[in-house]
Formats: C-alpha cells, structure tokens, sequence
C-alpha cells in the first residue's frame, strides 16, 4: 500500500483563489496593486528559475512584481542601496532577495530590509519574533510546510518531529515552530544536521519526518518508520538520459521506495515547491493590507 500523496499544487490553488479575492479587495476599495520587488543577483539557474516562478505567480494573482537583475560582483554596499531605495519606494509593499548571494554579506543584506517589508521572513527582527511565538512574517518555506500540515489534517501535537538540516531558510525555523505550544505545533522536536552521526537512529523514530538537506534521494526506505508523514524540501536536478532534457528532479527523499511505507508524503516536484510560491504571496499581500491600517 502506499502512502497519500500531498499535493501542494492543489493546496496552493486554494489558497491562492482566496489571496485572488483579497487583491481584488485591495484594489477596488483602496485602489492598492500589492508590489513584489525581486533582487536577483548573478545567474545561478536555480535562483533564476526560482525568481521566475515567482515573478509569473505574482502576475498571475494580480500582484505587481518588480525584478531587479545585478552583476554578481555588485558590492553588498550597493546592494545594500539598492534595498534603500526599495525601503522607500511607496508602491513596493514586500522584497525578497533570492538566496545565496555569490559574495555579498547576505545578513547584512537581509537585515537593511525593512521588517515590515520582509515578506521572506529572514530579517533578524522576523526570526526573533518566530522564535518568541509573536506576530511577523514567517519565512515562505516552513509557513508552507505548516500549511500542508494543517490543510492535510496532520496531527502534530504530541508527536515527534524529525527535521534534518539546520539551514536559517528551512530547517532551524520549522523546528522552532513545531515545538511551540500555539498554533500548529506542540510537537517534540529532534534537528538533525550534518555533526548528527547516524542519522537513521533519529529518522526512524520520527512520526512527522521533514527534510531539507539538498542531498538526492539521501532519505532511504530503511530510514524511515512505517507510518510517517514525509515533506521533502528538496529540489535537486539529477541526470536522466531517458528523458529528452537529460535530466529530471528528485527530492532529499527517495520517494518511490519510502512511499509504499508511510502514511503520506509529498512528491518531487508539486510538493512542498507551490507551497512556498504561495505563501510568498500571502505575506505580500498582508504587507499591502498592513500599509492600508497605517494609511
Ligand atoms: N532560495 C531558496 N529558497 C529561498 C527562499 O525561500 N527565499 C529566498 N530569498 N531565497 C531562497
């Protein structure tokens, strides 16, 4: 037998036909166009695919979205400009600079964002407010993450969850969030990450199991416990000759064997990939709503 498949596109869709309604509001009642500014820097061709999805979902919903392409070797005190500019700018509600920088000092980047417009939920002040259980933006992956939970009628409370790798992206703020008691959560929490020897030992004592190690199909059969629920974060190309582009993409998890053992799992692609578009745009759109209570 094997394991329900979340889907993240069709959660995704939901949410977005409500997010399109609130647009809509916006802007016949107070004549507000939600705005995403985007910065891209150099041409990594995973950012840019990624800053493409997420510049066509904007238009998509009714968003306007702004792209802002640099040379890779931009300073990060002209990139930092650059984000005072969009700090100014009153048509510019949310800005997300696209992960890894190649060289620029990425905190220092992160946190010249205005929190009020950090739609990715990285600025220091947004992390600390996660990690207080008070109101902010909560980065777009682990926000996602939750709402797949949630739409799937996943118990979390009291179970264990098992989340490997520690990034500031994914892993550290979804264990976080898991482990407090408001909200979806109330779990107990194990990170794992690579100074973890054995991962296998904590894998397979997970209820809930998430993963987001940027490693191919690393997460085996034999790791996990019958009966989980598997989100993997993982979006890695690997080489196909079967297929006409040479290539195709799999998850941190091996999902054709750790399917048939678990409860559910979400696929490799249009798992937990539309779930962090959306709540990208969810948090833009709340950072339009926020600036009419503040008009
Ligand atoms: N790179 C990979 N994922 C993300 C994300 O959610 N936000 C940003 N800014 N960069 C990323």
């Amino acid at each position: 037998m094997s394991g329900k498949r979340l889907d993240g596109r069709v959660i995704a869709e939901e949410i977005r036909r409500s997010l399109a309604v609130e647009v809509n509001y916006l802007k016949v009642n107070f004549g507000i166009i939600p705005g995403l500014a985007v910065v891209l820097v150099g041409d990594n061709p995973a950012s840019l695919s990624y800053v493409d999805a997420k510049t066509k979902a904007c238009k998509k919903l009714g968003i306007k979205s702004l792209q802002l392409n640099f040379d890779e070797d931009i300073s990060t005190a002209s990139l930092i400009d650059e984000i005072e500019h969009l700090n100014k700018n009153r048509d510019i509600h949310g800005i997300l600079v696209q992960l890894p920088l190649p060289d620029q000092q990425e905190d220092e980047v992160i946190n010249r964002i205005l929190p009020s417009k950090d739609v990715d939920g990285l600025h220091s002040m947004n992390l600390g407010k996660l990690m207080r259980g008070e109101e902010g933006f909560l980065p777009c992956t682990p926000y996602g993450i939750l709402k797949i939970l949630s739409n799937s009628n996943i118990e979390v409370s009291g179970k264990h969850a098992v989340v490997v790798g520690r990034s500031s992206l994914v892993g550290r703020p979804i264990a976080n969030l898991l482990s407090q008691k408001m909200g979806i959560g109330n779990a107990t929490v194990t990170l794992c990450h690579t100074g973890t020897t054995d991962i296998g030992r904590f894998t397979r004592q997970a209820d809930i199991l998430i993963v987001a190690t940027g490693q191919p199909e690393s997460i085996t059969c034999d790791m996990v416990k019958e009966g989980a629920v598997v989100i993997d974060v993982g979006v890695n190309r690997i080489s196909d000759s079967s297929r006409e582009r040479g290539w195709r993409l799999v998850g941190d998890v091996d999902y054709n064997s750790v399917r048939n053992k678990v409860d559910a799992i979400t696929p490799v692609p249009n798992g937990v990939g539309p779930m962090t578009i959306t709540m990208l745009l969810s948090n833009v759109v709340r950072a339009a709503k926020n600036n009419v209570a503040v008009c």
